[in-house]
């Protein structure tokens, strides 16, 4: 028998300005993006922006529907219309960032367990690691790979 523990390491950074210019780009896309949300029940404003390999930003919000499990998640919205547009395009990087009523949440918007899921599979199709960038008002947290937020990933095929 052994005990055993995983360790996880990411920065925070005070303010979008601390980031290099590449990741705040995509973190303000993210940002932009909250406001392409359609989200008439929650009223919680989510946005996300996936870097290409070669550069190329794609953005996603979440979509909700009156049949809510019919709604989308705006991490899910981008990676798969990144996925489906630019199939043979591996992801480098996503970022995402929420708004309740309007205004940017102070705390970093953390994705749900089926959209690191998503991020995981995405990750082994493309061959290389995919950033998360989660942005809040107040800080901001960078993961280097999906692994760091979706530890025992599910990887069967
Ligand atoms: N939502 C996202 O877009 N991403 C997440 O990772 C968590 C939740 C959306 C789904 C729903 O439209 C709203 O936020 C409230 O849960």
């Amino acid at each position: 028998m052994a005990n055993k523990e995983i360790k996880i390491s990411y920065t925070e950074y005070d303010s979008i300005e601390q980031m290099e210019a590449g990741d705040r780009q995509l973190a303000e896309a993210a940002i932009l993006a909250t406001k392409t949300s359609y989200a008439p029940y929650s009223e919680f404003n989510v946005g996300a922006a996936v870097r290409l390999e070669d550069g190329e930003i794609i953005t996603g919000s979440n979509q909700e529907n009156a049949a809510y499990p019919s709604g989308q998640c705006a991490e899910r919205t981008a990676m798969f219309y990144a996925s489906a547009s630019h199939p043979d395009k591996a992801m480098t990087s996503i970022a995402v960032a929420a708004a309740h009523k309007g205004k940017l949440c102070e705390s970093p918007a953390t994705p749900c367990g089926a959209c690191r899921q998503v991020m995981a599979q995405y990750q082994t199709k493309g061959g290389r690691n995919i950033s998360i960038i989660l942005t809040g008002e107040r800080k901001i947290w960078k993961f280097e790979k999906v692994d760091d937020i979706l530890p025992f990933i599910f990887d069967s095929i």
